[in-house]
């Protein structure tokens, strides 16, 4: 019972489904749970974040679902008071919802990059700026960005993603220093390539897939309950003393 007592809102959490692929907030959601933690499990895709908040409760767990656009500053206000509303404070946050961003620098519109920017970049900062006066309020917090690999180093494609990211990775730096008095800690995660319902038809696709291979030490493509292992270690007081973090976890991409 690593999480015992706390109370989590996960970001881009809906697909948590069952038999279903998940994603990293949906496979963050059920192992928080299983920690012993309250979820708030926040997202635009209604349907199946209310089809995993259901499934986590049938499991005798604590969760609920709340529409959350991240982009979107009164649908933060509101989803942090339901947080707090529900089950009395906020501990944890995980600014995880996200979506890919393919382009070249000349392929890449205005909408391109104004769109990655907001949801990366844009919501990661409004998560945190509401999150901070109710984890203040209960005596400290641990905020988890989910950034990329894409936010450390550069790649032929993607560009919008990687500039919007690496805001995520810097923003991460710039609050954890501001708030370490207030004992609430700020790290990023840093996700090398695995399947999602976001990236499972580019990765399934060749010549995408050898190319992904090609980059990765340990020869294969993750898995997202590996991403969320990191999501649990950040969030518990085991990383007590660990605040503008970087957690790579990347099967050795980075490594080289
Ligand atoms: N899968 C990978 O290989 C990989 C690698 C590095 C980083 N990431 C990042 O991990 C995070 C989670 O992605 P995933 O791969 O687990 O995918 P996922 O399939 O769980 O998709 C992300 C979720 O974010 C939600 N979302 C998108 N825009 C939103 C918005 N404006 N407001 C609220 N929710 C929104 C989507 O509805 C979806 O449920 C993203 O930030 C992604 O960029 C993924």
């Amino acid at each position: 019972m690593r999480l015992e007592g706390k109370v989590a809102l996960i970001t881009g959490a809906a697909h948590g489904v069952k038999d279903e692929l998940m994603g990293f907030g949906g496979s963050a959601a059920w192992m928080f749970v299983k920690e012993g933690a309250k979820v708030v499990l926040a997202d635009i895709a209604v349907e199946a974040g209310e089809r995993s908040a259901v499934q986590i409760r049938e499991d005798g767990f604590e969760a609920v679902f709340v529409k959350l656009d991240v982009t979107n500053e009164k649908d933060w206000q509101n989803a942090i008071d339901v947080a707090v509303s529900t089950f009395g404070k906020l501990d944890v946050l995980v600014n995880n919802a996200g979506s890919a961003g393919p382009g070249t620098v000349e392929e890449t519109t205005v909408d391109d990059w104004d769109g990655q920017m907001d949801v990366h970049a844009k919501g990661v900062f409004l998560g945190t700026k509401y999150a901070i006066p109710e984890m203040r309020r209960a005596g400290g917090g641990s905020i988890i960005n989910t950034s990329s690999i894409y936010g450390i180093v550069g790649s032929p494609d993607s560009t919008a993603y990687h500039a919007a990211k690496g805001a995520s990775r810097l923003f991460t730096k710039s609050a954890a220093v501001q708030y370490a008095a207030d004992n609430i800690r700020v790290n990023s995660v840093h996700p090398g390539f695995v399947t999602t319902p976001m990236t499972v038809a580019g990765f399934n696709t060749e010549p995408r897939r050898s190319w992904l291979l090609g980059r990765i030490p340990m020869g294969r493509i993750g898995d997202p309950d590996e991403i969320a292992h990191g999501m649990v270690y950040l969030a518990s007081d085991e990383s007590s003393y660990v605040t503008g973090a970087e957690l790579v976890i990347d099967g050795g991409t980075t490594a080289q």
